[in-house]
């Protein structure tokens, strides 16, 4: 199965990057979001030095007026989208008493409001059609919290919420909705954790190390071919084992 078309938001990330690799080298046509027009326009030289074209659109995830009209020019450049993978996400990590509303609003909005926002207009499009794959880039941090992430883990949580919803609602619909939920990856985002603090974590890690954004990339293939069809409602943990809860 291939040529089908996808949407990776927050493409030009760590963990958003593996995956518009590894579905663009399954065949499918790729494209993300951008906020900063000219890291965007680098990042996709570098991948296009790499062999890998992937389609940009301009807009912010967390207001529904840009999710929209990036999708729409995601549609304008490479057609209907047949795959979602809402995985734009920040963090603004420090215990809840200190605090502001900022910090929690910005979190809220961009990984968990960017759901709704991205989601309502392809939904529409991938019920007419009967298929779609839609999938939430959660966290271990949504599954068992985390001192200094209320924000985060609240907005992470929420996702696999709006996933097994969203199952239940477009089932008949040839449209799977799941949830992967990362461990701590080597990413930017986990290298801004103060290297104390991220040693204390990966201690906690019993495969020793941080995870590989090229392994995540790889469960959320797990979701798309149409033999996973009967696969939907799912949260898969790919965390080195850091958290084996149901
Ligand atoms: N459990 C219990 N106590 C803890 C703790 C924990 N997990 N973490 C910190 N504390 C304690 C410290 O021991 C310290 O206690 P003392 O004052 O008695 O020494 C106190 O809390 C304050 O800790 P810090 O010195 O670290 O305080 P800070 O205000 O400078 O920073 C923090 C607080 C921002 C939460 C910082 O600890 C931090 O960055 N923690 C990591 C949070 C984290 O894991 N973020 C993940 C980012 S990556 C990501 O989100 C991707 C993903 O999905 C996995």
């Amino acid at each position: 199965m291939t040529g089908r078309v996808a949407l990776v938001t927050g493409g030009t990330g760590g963990i958003g990057t593996a995956i518009c690799k590894r579905l663009a080298a399954a065949g499918h046509k790729v494209a993300t979001n951008y906020r900063n027009e000219e890291k965007a326009k680098a990042w996709q030289a570098r991948l296009r030095s790499e062999g890998f074209e992937i389609a940009l659109a301009k807009g912010d995830v967390s207001t529904a007026e840009d999710a929209e009209a990036m999708v729409r020019e995601v549609e304008r450049q490479v057609g209907p989208v047949d795959i979602l993978v809402n995985n734009a996400g920040i963090t603004r990590d420090t215990t809840f008493h200190r605090m502001t509303s900022q910090q929690w609003n910005e979190v809220i909005c961009t990984n968990l409001n960017s759901c709704f926002n991205v989601t309502r207009p392809v939904i529409e499009g991938m019920r007419e059609r009967k298929w779609g794959r839609i999938i939430q880039i959660s966290s271990i941090n949504g599954q068992k919290g985390q001192y200094g992430q209320a924000n985060y883990a609240a907005a992470k949580a929420g996702m696999h919420g709006f996933t097994i919803s969203l199952a239940q609602e477009n089932a008949r619909f040839g449209i799977t909705v799941n949830t992967v939920s990362p461990g701590y990856i080597g990413t930017d985002m986990v290298m801004a954790v103060p290297e104390e603090v991220r040693n204390k974590i990966v201690a906690q890690i019993p495969t020793g190390r941080l995870g590989e954004p090229e392994e995540i990339a790889y469960a959320v293939s797990f979701f798309i071919p149409d033999e996973a069809g009967w696969i939907t409602g799912a949260n898969l943990s790919a965390n080195g084992g850091q958290y084996m809860g149901w």
